[in-house]
């Protein structure tokens, strides 16, 4: 298989997949070929933006060539396929190679036009973007490792992240964080729900939440600011969020927690009372593993006897797009 991740992780995207029985074979920036692992499912994987099965290695000199060859590749392969709706054509290429990005433009207009002249009607179906959210689709495939190689395969699994659009009113760009993992859970707040977002300053998860209608409490010593400041949505506590706890009986239909702290410290000191006690329904949290050996604390959230393990399901661990230092969970209460 080929996997992609954000560049500069990819060690740590090796590692992953080494615990989940994968053995790579090749890696560049923002890649890793292996073979083996497990033959049916997927497991759940934090780094891998893009998974794509069975990769067939095309190798020639020539825009023109490469072209033709991945065409024909595509063509045998679909042979007895019938597309009947829109299906994804998706080219991309290893990062921070000079001029490799123009190259493969080049070479992804060429088999459109080949589609066209081969089988126009599956060709206008061709939707040159990612899935929405989390999937797992029959397309073409093409990724470039370098300028003259590349792979082709039929089959992808997409982790769901993606790079999302700013708002000039959006106080941090951790923003963009909260409104890439909407995407990877499959749900966002809705008009009217509550949202406990703790360790909200300045505001950019409470600002998202807002723009959806929700009723925010906004817990942070700092001030808020942009769209989050003065607020009507948002309620600013100015309190410890270690120690903030909903009133008697009340419910969260979500808890956001973005802390710059030791995440083994947020697991058991806030996640825990929070997701034991059922005081919100769904979450969305960022642990940062700046400070701690990343792959070990993988292991331990996704251990049976952790807290997400014991209270949560639907859980989903990503390396987003526009996570750093950090991975964000989602998921929702059993
Ligand atoms: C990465 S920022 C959060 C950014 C926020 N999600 C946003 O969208 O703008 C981390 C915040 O956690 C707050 N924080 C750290 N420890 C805290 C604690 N014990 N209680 C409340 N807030 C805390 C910091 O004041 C800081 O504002």
């Amino acid at each position: 298989m080929i996997f992609t991740c954000q560049p500069g992780f990819t060690d740590l995207l090796a590692g992953e997949l080494s615990t989940h029985g994968f053995s790579p074979v090749e890696q560049g920036a923002g890649w890793v070929r292996t073979e083996g692992g497990p033959k049916t499912e997927l497991p759940d994987l934090c780094f891998p933006q893009m998974a794509l099965f069975d990769p067939v290695e095309i190798a020639a000199d020539s825009v023109n060539a490469l072209a033709a060859k991945i065409t024909e590749q595509f063509l045998a392969s679909a042979k007895t396929e019938r597309f009947e709706g829109e299906w994804p054509f998706l080219f991309e290429e290893a990062a921070e190679m000079d001029g490799l990005g123009r190259r493969v433009k080049g070479v992804e207009k060429m088999v459109q036009e080949n589609l066209k002249k081969r089988m126009s009607r599956v060709a206008r179906l061709a939707v040159a973007d990612k899935p929405r959210g989390v999937a797992q689709l029959r397309g073409l495939y093409v990724f470039f490792v370098d300028f003259k190689r590349a792979y082709v395969s039929r089959e992808a699994f997409f982790g769901g992240q993606r790079r999302m659009a700013d708002d000039e009113q959006a106080p941090s760009r951790s923003y963009l964080k909260i409104e890439e993992a909407y995407i990877v859970l499959g749900r966002e707040p809705g008009f009217e729900e509550t949202v406990a977002d703790l360790g909200a300053a300045p505001g950019g998860w409470s600002y998202s939440a807002s723009k959806r209608g929700a009723k925010i409490v906004a817990v942070d010593n700092g001030p808020l600011k942009g769209g989050a400041y003065n607020n009507y949505k948002i309620e600013h506590r100015m309190e410890d969020a270690f120690t903030f706890r909903p009133a008697p009986d009340q419910v969260f239909d979500w808890m956001f927690c973005d802390l710059v702290e030791e995440p083994h410290h947020v697991m058991e000191n806030l996640i825990q009372p929070w997701l034991e006690r059922g005081w919100c329904r769904r979450f969305v949290i960022i642990l940062k593993f700046g400070r701690v050996d990343p792959l070990a604390l993988l292991r331990d959230v996704r251990s049976p006897d952790s807290v997400f393990s014991r209270c949560a399901t639907n859980i989903r661990v990503r390396h987003l797009y526009h996570d750093r230092e950090e991975f964000t969970i989602v998921g929702e209460l059993k």
